[in-house]
């Protein structure tokens, strides 16, 4: 099979740079290890930037989304006692959707096949080849027969495992890496939130985070130490945790209920530059993590999507020859500045193993130092809604 693009992985970075690309009239194949039942049932992301939203307006798929969406113009930081309230929409004129990953996938596999795009689930032992001629490939094996499919360019939307970036000689790279002490233990339970509002808190005993998918479903986090099993957690262990680091006020709202799903993630920070590699392009996971604590790494995937996107139209739409030199540069100065408030927010918010008492006072000191300083609420949450692309 020949087409003009072809993208590895169909997660929300494949998802939405297939249709931006097939906006523009492109040919594109997506092909995906894993089923579609699989891709929808990782729960991850919940919190979408204006940028994100934006896209998937742009191509038509946003009804959903803004039906079932709960817009958020605020949130709170917490230190234990009380609740500090960031007015995004007050401080930034902005708003940020709660709307979770597995619906926006949800929307744009949907939509794939009224939209001429094709995506090949179930692809095994997927090899990417001769990225750097004008003619690379991918081989893999579907239903058990061996397949390649040539195309111009190939879009790494591979996540953190995939083999998009392990193509790549490490000579031809730089990566940036840290690894933080502790996991994030998330829980999903039919229960009301006990706010309106995200709640990021910071107790002695650790981080904790309040947050939803819709008025009946919430989703909360705890910080763990990364030798902790699911099995040392059991519900109400955990929600009476949740309990104690939300603080008197929210953690007395919380609704207990049975999990509908529990997991552990570990936290990092890394990032892979620059993010091409001859013919191989790289988008999203593949190419950059953050620790959650912003709820950026979803909106990073789409704002390289958009800038991908560009670089490929440009290329084949108007034969711009710098279209793709400059995407790598473009996606990474965001990114930088996505790592960079992601890493201060992991910092601020969490207990790390080696901190001490004086530790403790900088983080409560800025925390107090942020609940009185329209400024430093300014910084945070122009971050937290997104830079601009
Ligand atoms: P992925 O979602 O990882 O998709 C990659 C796809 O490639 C997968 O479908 C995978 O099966 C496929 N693939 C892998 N290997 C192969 C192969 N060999 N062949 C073919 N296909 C392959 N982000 C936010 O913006 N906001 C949040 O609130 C937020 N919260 C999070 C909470 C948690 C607990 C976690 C773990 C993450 C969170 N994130 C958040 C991050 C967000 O989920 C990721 O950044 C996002 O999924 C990245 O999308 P992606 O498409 O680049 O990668
Ligand atoms: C969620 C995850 C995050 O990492 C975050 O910062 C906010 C919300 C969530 O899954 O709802």
């Amino acid at each position: 099979m020949k087409t003009q693009i072809a993208i590895v992985g169909a997660g929300p970075a494949g998802l939405l740079l297939g249709h931006l690309l097939r906006a523009e009239g492109l040919e594109v194949v997506i092909v995906e290890r894993a089923t579609a039942d699989y891709v929808l049932g990782r729960i991850r992301a919940g919190v979408l930037e204006r940028t994100t939203t934006d896209l998937m307006d742009r191509i038509g798929l946003g009804e959903r989304m803004h039906r079932d969406g709960l817009p958020h113009g605020g949130f709170h930081l917490a230190d234990g006692q009380r609740l500090i309230r960031i007015d995004i929409a007050a401080l930034t004129g902005r708003q940020v959707m709660v709307y979770g990953q597995t619906e926006l996938t949800r929307d744009l596999m949907d939509a794939a096949p009224e939209r001429g795009l094709p995506i090949i689930y179930g692809a095994r032992d997927v090899v990417l080849h001769d990225l750097a001629s004008d003619a690379p490939y991918l081989t893999f094996v579907e239903d058990g027969a061996p397949r390649r499919i040539d195309a111009q360019f190939i879009c790494g939307c591979d996540g953190f495992h995939g083999p998009s970036r392990a193509a790549i000689p490490p000579a031809a790279a730089r990566t940036y890496e840290k690894i933080y002490p502790f996991g994030w233990l998330g829980i999903l339970a039919d229960v009301p939130p006990c706010d309106d509002e995200l709640i990021y808190a910071n107790h002695e005993r650790g981080f904790a985070l309040a947050s939803m998918r819709s008025e009946k479903r919430s989703r909360y986090y705890i910080q763990v130490p990364l030798d902790q099993k699911i099995e040392d957690w059991p519900d109400d262990r955990l929600w009476d945790e949740l309990a104690v680091r939300l603080g008197p006020e929210a953690g007395g709202r919380i609704t207990r209920g049975p999990a509908l799903e529990k997991s552990i993630a570990p936290l990092r920070s890394f990032v892979f530059e620059p993010m091409r590699h001859g013919r191989l392009l790289l988008a999203g996971d593949s190419a950059h993590i953050v620790p959650p604590t912003g709820a950026k790494g979803l909106n990073l995937a789409a704002s390289d999507v958009h800038y991908l996107s560009e670089a490929l139209t440009g290329y084949f739409r108007r034969a711009d020859p710098d279209a793709i030199a400059g995407y790598s540069d473009r996606a990474l100065a965001r990114i930088w500045k996505a790592e960079r408030f992601s890493w201060q927010l992991t910092r601020l918010m969490h207990r790390f193993p080696d901190n001490d008492a004086f530790d403790r006072r900088m983080q409560l000191a800025d925390l107090d130092y942020i609940a009185s300083s329209p400024a430093a609420q300014t910084t945070i949450a122009e971050n937290y809604v997104g830079l601009p692309l």
